[in-house]
């Protein structure tokens, strides 16, 4: 299949790097000529990852054609993974610029992580065709997509991306409706908002409490998601069995929760408590991240 990726920055990359392995043929758009070796470094640099993941053609670069002209970029493919910066003027002025180009059953998949579906159709003569499918990065090595429709969507679209993220590999659920932030970052970002209000209440310092979480739940969480973790946790009692044991405990915790912004005192005590990144190799780091993620991600499929 003929896959287009428009937009080749961190997230383009990735995911021509996860086409080609899965045995695609991807046209690459940007309109910086620089991007077409930054891509291919990038599927270089992918290559024992998915190698690892069982991609049969992991590293394949002759799949893989370049160009600058978008309008050309999206001729003869079904889909189309639009990975432009996140400037909702600059998406639509894309969007345009292709739409007369499109396939009549092409299929765009938008990987904004803020734009609303309702902003980016408003770009498209034909939003029927639109969708949003956000990854988590990096799209070659991390399963989850988020996929949203909406009332204008072609009808029956919806499954059919999720089936054709499901022959990636890859673990597509469906938002029912529109959020700031989908779920998963929402996710993040209500976590991150307590560690930051125990660090600054005196709790336990920043680093501990990454090490509370890659330590603990984080484990558990890389298997189940908490709904089925606590059903775990009551016997055979199901979910409602934990919620009698241990609900008035947890309302007590989320009445409790606090709230913080960035502001003045917050910046000062992540300054304070943080690892000092600048003494750190972050490439290091994160090749270590990828490799344990890979791990267990092979270590699942295998159980
Ligand atoms: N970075 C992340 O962690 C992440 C995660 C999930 C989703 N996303 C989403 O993916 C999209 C891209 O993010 P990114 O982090 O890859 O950005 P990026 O800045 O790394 O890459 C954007 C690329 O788009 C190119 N570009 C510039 N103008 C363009 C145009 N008119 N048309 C097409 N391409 C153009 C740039 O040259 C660049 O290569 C955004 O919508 C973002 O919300 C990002």
């Amino acid at each position: 299949m003929n896959i287009t990726v428009l937009g080749s920055g961190t997230i383009g990359q990735s995911w021509c790097a996860l086409f080609l392995a899965a045995g695609h043929r991807v046209v690459a758009y940007d309109p910086n000529p620089n991007m077409q070796q930054q891509i291919l470094d990038a599927i270089a640099r992918a290559q024992s990852t998915l190698d690892a993941l069982g991609y049969p053609g992991s590293g394949c670069s002759e799949c893989l054609e370049f160009t600058t002209d978008a309008r050309e970029a999206v001729k003869g493919s079904r889909f189309i993974q639009e990975n432009a910066p996140e400037d909702l003027s600059l998406k639509h002025a894309l969007y345009q610029e292709i739409e007369t180009a499109l396939d009549s059953d092409a299929v765009l998949l938008s990987s904004t992580s803020g734009l609303t579906l309702g902003e980016l159709q408003d770009g498209l003569t034909n939003p029927s065709r639109l969708v949003i499918a956000h990854p988590f990065n990096p799209p070659h090595l991390i399963p989850l997509v988020e996929v949203l429709g909406n009332d204008l969507t072609r009808s029956g679209l919806v499954p059919e991306v999720l089936g054709f993220y499901e022959s990636l590999g890859k673990v597509p659920i469906e938002l029912k409706k529109s959020v700031p932030g989908h779920v998963a970052n929402r996710l993040q970002a209500v976590l991150w908002q307590e560690v930051l209000h125990l660090a600054k209440e005196g709790v336990a310092s920043l680093p501990d409490i990454d090490k509370a979480i890659a330590n603990g739940p984080g484990l558990r969480w890389a298997v189940y998601g908490p709904n089925q973790l606590f059903s775990l946790a009551a016997g055979d009692q199901g979910l409602l069995g934990f919620i009698q044991h241990l609900g008035p405990s947890f309302e007590n915790w989320w009445s409790s929760a606090g709230q913080v912004t960035f502001d003045d005192d917050t910046q000062r005590l992540i300054e304070q408590q943080y690892v000092d990144v600048n003494g750190l190799d972050t490439e290091e780091m994160k090749r270590r991240r990828d490799q344990i993620i890979c791990q267990i991600l092979s270590m699942k499929k295998a159980t």
